[in-house]
């Protein structure tokens, strides 16, 4: 892909839809795959992340056809895969390696996973802890618990398992291996994080028990098989809320995206900050849906930490950029976890923010930006990851001059047609019929 060039943009007045959700896509075809019929998913996301799930499912024998781009008709295979041919290759896709971890751990063969230079660098020992506590067998090839890894799975175990991060591709990992263990299985996290694995066994009517910071879940149970729509991903539409939200006068209407509550953290920061920010559920049946309008202010500094991070943990890169347009010090902190995601994203937004001009000290587990600082554009990297790419192309439009970000390719692992958007928003006119959330009060 060619590098993206970004000049200062005029007030934002548009109304939208984003892609289907990343977490939600990789999750209703794996559990559409254990379920015991056909599944049509509506509104899958067809990136490159969402496609090494559909791509490893297919390898463990699950019939999957599309229907078109965004719909699938799964053919479940009611728990029981067959050995993969060859290695399984999850590219850059976190998710689809810890989850597919959890749901090998219970299977009678060997496979092999293996990622591309990024993946191959992140910590998989989070994942192999519980699951070979569980009874399975786990080696990564690479130093320190990194990828390629080998398992062999089988007879499970269930345990109670007290994760040390909060992190929701540990819990699913251990609650999708949990399916096959001979017992109940429990994980509690320390905070709470995306809760999709959880929302998402019910609705498949494998009814995990839910406690405070605790899933369990009992072994055996088959998914039955249900249609499934997937809602647009909060995690997209975060860079078009804080193109808005930092622009007085611009407006802007997201629909049909997931409210799910442990994703919407990326609104209150707005609200903080200054934005007005409304939002509706209109649908709620495997996953909330619903509508967000944004109208811009002059943002003020926030401070974004604790219980709060697991909520935003994929907004932080554009919630950066907002406290960079912001006035004050905005302070990120317990943040440490954005060390180990695509890239080292604490060092690339301090070294892109820096570029533009932007004053930002980066600490152990998070950022210290002051903001209100004019931006300049620059020509920046993405570090192979698409929420920096994304993150920086927003800042862009508030920079004087040009940015360039090169390095885009990566953005199709979670947002294939983001620039077009851009393109589109930019040149969008403002519209006085723009309608409105009129069922809130204001
Ligand atoms: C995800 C969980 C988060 C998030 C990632 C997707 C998921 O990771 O950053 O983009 O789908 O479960 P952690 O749970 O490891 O923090």
């Amino acid at each position: 892909m060619p590098d993206w060039k970004i000049r200062r943009a005029p007030t934002i007045h548009s109304e939208l839809e984003v892609p289907g959700d990343k977490s939600i896509s990789h999750r209703a075809v794996m559990l559409a795959a254990l379920s015991n019929g056909t599944c049509v998913i509506k509104g899958f996301l067809p990136s490159e992340d969402c496609l090494c799930t559909v791509a490893a499912m297919r390898a463990l024998g699950v019939e999957i056809e599309n229907a078109d781009e965004t719909t699938l008709i799964v053919h479940g295979r009611r728990r029981t895969f067959k050995a993969p041919k060859q290695d399984i290759d999850c590219g850059n896709s976190g998710t689809t390696m810890r989850l597919l971890a959890g749901l090998l751990a219970g299977q009678p063969f060997r496979s092999r996973l293996i990622g591309d230079a990024s993946l191959s660098k992140r910590p998989m020992k989070r994942v192999m802890d519980p699951l070979t506590k569980m009874g399975a067998k786990i080696t990564a090839e690479g130093q320190d618990g990194r990828p390629p890894l080998v398992i062999e799975g089988g007879d499970l175990r269930p345990i109670e398992y007290l994760s040390p991060v909060a992190s929701a591709q540990v819990k699913s990992a251990v609650l999708l291996a949990g399916m096959f263990a001979k017992g109940k299985t429990s994980v509690t996290e320390p905070t709470q994080s995306r809760n999709h694995t959880e929302r998402m066994l019910e609705y498949f009517l494998v009814r995990p028990q839910k406690s405070d910071l605790t899933v369990a879940i009992h072994g055996g149970q088959t998914p039955e098989s249900r249609d499934f729509q997937v809602p647009g991903d909060i995690s997209s539409a975060a860079f078009w809320l804080v193109a808005a939200a930092a622009q007085p006068r611009s407006h802007l209407l997201v629909k049909n995206v997931g409210m799910n509550e442990t994703r919407t953290g990326v609104l209150a920061v707005l609200l903080r900050m200054g934005a007005q920010v409304r939002e509706i559920v209109e649908n709620e049946e495997a996953e909330p849906i619903g509508v967000i309008e944004v109208r811009g202010a002059r943002l003020k500094a926030t401070e974004i930490g604790g219980k709060e991070i697991p909520n935003v943990i994929d907004e932080l890169p554009i919630l950066a950029v907002a406290g960079a347009l912001a006035l004050g010090t905005t302070v990120i902190s317990d943040a440490a976890e954005l060390r180990v995601k695509e890239t080292d994203r604490l060092a690339a937004i301090a070294t892109n923010l820096r570029a533009m001009g932007g004053q930002v000290q980066e600490t152990e587990d998070g950022l210290q930006i002051t903001g209100g600082i004019p931006l300049h554009g620059a020509r920046l990297d993405s570090f192979g990851d698409h929420r920096i790419a994304m993150a920086f192309a927003i800042a862009g439009l508030f920079a004087e001059g040009e940015t360039v970000i090169t390095n885009t390719d990566c953005v199709n692992t979670s947002y294939p047609g983001f620039y077009q958007t851009l393109e589109n928003i930019v040149k969008e006119p403002p519209s006085p019929q723009t309608p409105v959330i009129t069922s809130l009060p204001s």
